[in-house]
């Protein structure tokens, strides 16, 4: 049990006394009631006068720019976020654990999540001493030295979501902060305790007021943070209301930059000349992994008429091979979810396709029990129903027939979204006429293989309401500064 007390502001662990959230593990325990959730910490649930505070320190600690940090070399800051990177390493056990009991997520893949977290700061560094190597010099053009620069943006307000509670929250923090920005940081609403042993880590790497740390509920929080004027960057994994509602109350939008992870419901298109054992095998992962919590998840798959009696069956037949099971348990593949009313949520969106005439076609589909949710096939989903349009962000797999190609690609035209799709074709004609209207619509398209995120040097992005910037590596170096301009005139 971690009953955290004690939150990073201004350079100091402040002590708390006032109410406090319990966290429950979406695994469960038997008792006498059933399954129950399991209680396995809490943390403060700070005011928006403690969130004011520690944006004020994060403030005082850019000062406009004049800060130790934002003025310290790139040498130095690497050198610290290295130093902060090391603690971070002792820490893995306890991180690991605490991924798998807070989000429900297996022991392996928590595991590969501190992992690649590692190695994508180790690339940030990497790709910012390039970068700094490459902007140490002066480019002389018309009698004009110039040197070009990239300085930090201000103050980050940095909000992570819960499917990767750690990653996807350093894969933004970690460079805003590298970049000489200062951070304030309020961690996901699931994934929140494992942040606790890596603040004495930001504490003794950084210098007072660059990282701080709130913890409580959003709504209490973050809107006024955002009213007060004080945050330069916002940048949250999340939803693209809450992005909305957050951007339009800051008082001076047009200077706010924002860096955005929304919301996404990538398609998979498998064309009669596709192998389908293949596309099978990348749609299950695909769609699946981590229970379809990720916004990278494939959320609905198109499947041309002609094949799909065969495509279901192995579908569904790969589907009844996945292991279900508590997070620790090896070859673990569907775990408990986190969140308590989302089992009410995927069976409202089941009950509304079968209303609209579609089946579940897999033994055992949308069979629960306590955070338990047994993956569901559902045939034929079709413009009617929700899950043709809303991102289940949940293991429901919904199969949509088409005829024609042209069909798969007026949905993506009108959908809302716009993060990535996959094709399924071993036709290169096939696959070159999509391409091109396929990729004008999303931000990457993927031949037989599922969507996904990595690797992490790629640029990963969204069109419409996906994303707003780039991440990855180097553009998440990028979207954390500013170009600016040292000239000289040459006499
Ligand atoms: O949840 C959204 C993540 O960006 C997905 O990343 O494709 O590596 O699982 P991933």
């Amino acid at each position: 049990l971690i009953h955290q007390r004690e939150y990073l502001s201004n350079g100091e662990m402040k002590t708390w006394d006032g109410p406090v959230h319990e966290v429950y593990s979406p695994v469960c325990i038997k008792t006498e009631n059933g399954l129950e959730r399991k209680l396995i910490g809490s943390y403060p649930i700070c005011t928006a006068d403690e969130a004011a505070a520690s944006l004020d320190a994060a403030v005082a600690a850019y000062n406009n720019g004049r800060g130790e940090w934002p003025t310290m070399s790139v040498a130095e800051r690497i050198h610290c976020v290295e130093q902060f990177t090391g603690k971070m390493i002792e820490q893995k056990d306890i991180i690991v654990k605490l991924i798998m009991w807070e989000i429900g997520k297996s022991f392996a893949d928590s595991t590969k999540e501190f992992d690649r977290t590692v190695e994508y700061i180790y690339a940030t560094i990497d790709s910012l001493k390039n970068l700094d190597r490459d902007s140490s010099g002066f480019d002389i053009v018309d009698g004009i030295a110039a040197q070009v620069r990239r300085s930090p943006l201000g103050v980050v307000l940095c909000m992570g979501p819960f499917n990767y509670p750690l990653n996807e929250t350093f894969t933004t923090l970690i460079p805003a902060l590298i970049m000489g920005n200062t951070i304030l940081f309020k961690p996901p609403k699931f994934g929140t305790l494992l942040h606790y042993p890596l603040q004495e880590a930001f504490m003794n790497s950084f210098p007072k007021g660059v990282v701080n740390v709130i913890y409580g509920r959003g709504n209490a929080i973050v809107p006024g943070l955002m009213q007060s004027g004080k945050i330069n960057v916002l940048t949250l994994i999340g939803s693209s209301k809450v992005a909305n509602e957050l951007k339009k109350s800051h008082p001076k939008v047009n200077r706010l930059r924002a860096v955005l992870g929304l919301d996404a419901k990538n398609a998979a298109i498998v064309t009669p000349h596709a192998d389908i054992n293949l596309a099978v095998k990348e749609i299950i992962t695909g769609s699946l992994s981590f229970n379809g919590q990720r916004c990278t998840a494939l959320k609905i798959v198109w499947v041309h008429r002609s094949i799909a009696d065969q495509f279901l069956k192995e579908l569904c037949d790969a589907v009844g091979e996945l292991k279900f099971g508590m997070p620790w348990e090896k070859g673990v593949a569907l775990t408990p979810l986190p969140e308590t009313n989302k089992i009410e949520y995927l069976n409202g969106c089941i009950s509304d396709a079968l209303e609209n005439g579609a089946q579940i076609m897999n033994e055992n589909g949308g069979a629960s029990e306590g955070s338990f949710f047994y993956p569901a096939v559902v045939y034929p989903v079709n413009d009617k129903m929700k899950l043709y349009y809303e991102e289940q962000f949940g293991p429901i797999v919904p199969v949509v027939p088409f005829d024609d190609l042209e069909e798969t690609i007026e949905y993506l035209i009108e959908s809302t979204h716009g993060q990535q799709v996959s094709i399924f074709s071993n036709n290169a004609d096939e696959v070159a006429s999509l391409i091109d209207p396929l990729v004008n619509q999303v931000s990457r398209v993927n031949v037989n293989s599922q969507c996904q995120r990595g690797p992490d040097v790629f640029p990963f992005t969204g069109r419409k309401d996906s994303a707003e910037g780039t991440l990855s590596v180097a553009d998440a170096i990028r979207s954390f500064s500013i170009r600016s301009l040292v000239a000289f005139k040459m006499n």
